[in-house]
């Protein structure tokens, strides 16, 4: 069954699992299919929406969740990521890892023998991707032909966007400073995506060109995890990629806002447009859950 560490591990199956999230949500799924499970979530990083809805959403499953911070596993004191992987595979039936960097990831999911699913690296944000691919849908009503905007730092948040979008018949932009673009290995797979569905992907400093004919208007936080010694610069340099009542004017009629969450009101976005009519972002938060019980489910059913 694999793991899911980016996107395009699912590449053949995001529709598949989208259709089941909505099930799940709609409540049209047998009573607890994942009875008698377990899955271990390890944070080397904070969370709220990533912990909560993974705990509830396996709860809900009829399994459960066990909380695991990296400050105390001997993982943490140095022992090595292999060996927790093939322990953990012992009791467990699946690993949740909100990491630091990917590379590590990518190890533990290569010596585990149960699936290991992302909740955030340095690098993509699949779980997030999903969700929000959900509310768009639930909003929008459809993902064909339909264009989204990720607007400030080419990060993870937006090169899982940036892999999904194609593959869902999305056009998808970029409008970041330069120096700020998204990874040029996610840019080259997205570009193949966008390819083979017959949609469209821009990068660019000019925020005019990328907001053109938009339908969502997406930003994150200018400094992630593990960013912060860059906030100084970040800030100077992002400034003109904030997204206000002006920016937004430039989207659409009946645009969306969204935002993955944690926000800074006054940094990426204005208060007028994250609490305005726009802004889908709690029905975002919320579709987390449903969205990564479709993925458990996928994942760790028999
Ligand atoms: N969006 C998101 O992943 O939120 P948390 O950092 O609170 O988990
Ligand atoms: N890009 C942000 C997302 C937080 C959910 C970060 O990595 O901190």
């Amino acid at each position: 069954m694999g793991s899911l560490l980016s996107i395009s591990d699912i590449k053949d199956d995001v529709k598949f699992i989208l259709e089941l999230a909505s099930k799940i949500k709609a409540g049209e799924m047998e009573e607890k299919p994942l009875e008698g499970k377990t899955l271990a979530m390890i944070f080397e990083k904070s969370s709220t929406r990533t912990r909560l809805s993974f705990d509830v959403g396996m709860h809900q499953l009829g399994g459960r969740a066990i909380f695991l911070s990296s400050n105390d596993l001997q993982m943490g004191r140095g022992e090595p990521i292999s060996d927790t992987a093939k322990v953990l595979s012992r009791f467990v039936d699946g690993i949740m890892i909100r990491a630091k960097k990917h590379s590590d990831v990518e190890e533990l999911s290569k010596y585990s023998d149960v699936p290991v699913i992302s909740g955030l690296t340095d690098f993509e944000h699949p779980c997030q991707s999903l969700a929000d691919m959900l509310t768009i849908k639930e909003h929008l009503g459809d993902w064909e032909g339909k264009k989204i905007c990720f607007v400030g730092d080419g990060n993870n948040v937006c090169n899982s966007l940036l892999l999904i979008a194609p593959l869902l018949g999305m056009d998808i932009s970029v409008a970041c400073p330069k120096g700020y673009e998204p990874a040029e290995e996610i840019l080259k797979t997205a570009k193949e995506y966008a390819q083979e569905n017959k949609t469209e992907i821009t990068v660019t400093d000019d925020i005019g060109v990328a907001l053109e004919n938009v339908d969502v208007v997406y930003t994150d936080v200018w400094v992630s995890m593990g960013d912060e010694a860059e906030s100084a610069q970040r800030k100077i340099d992002f400034a003109p990629f904030q997204v206000n009542a002006d920016l937004m004017a430039l989207a659409n009629d009946g645009a969306i806002f969204m935002h993955c969450l944690p926000a800074i009101r006054g940094q990426e976005v204005t208060a007028d447009v994250i609490d305005g009519p726009q802004s889908v972002i709690y029905d975002e938060a919320e579709n987390r859950m449903h969205a990564q019980k479709a993925v458990l489910y996928y994942y760790m059913k028999d």
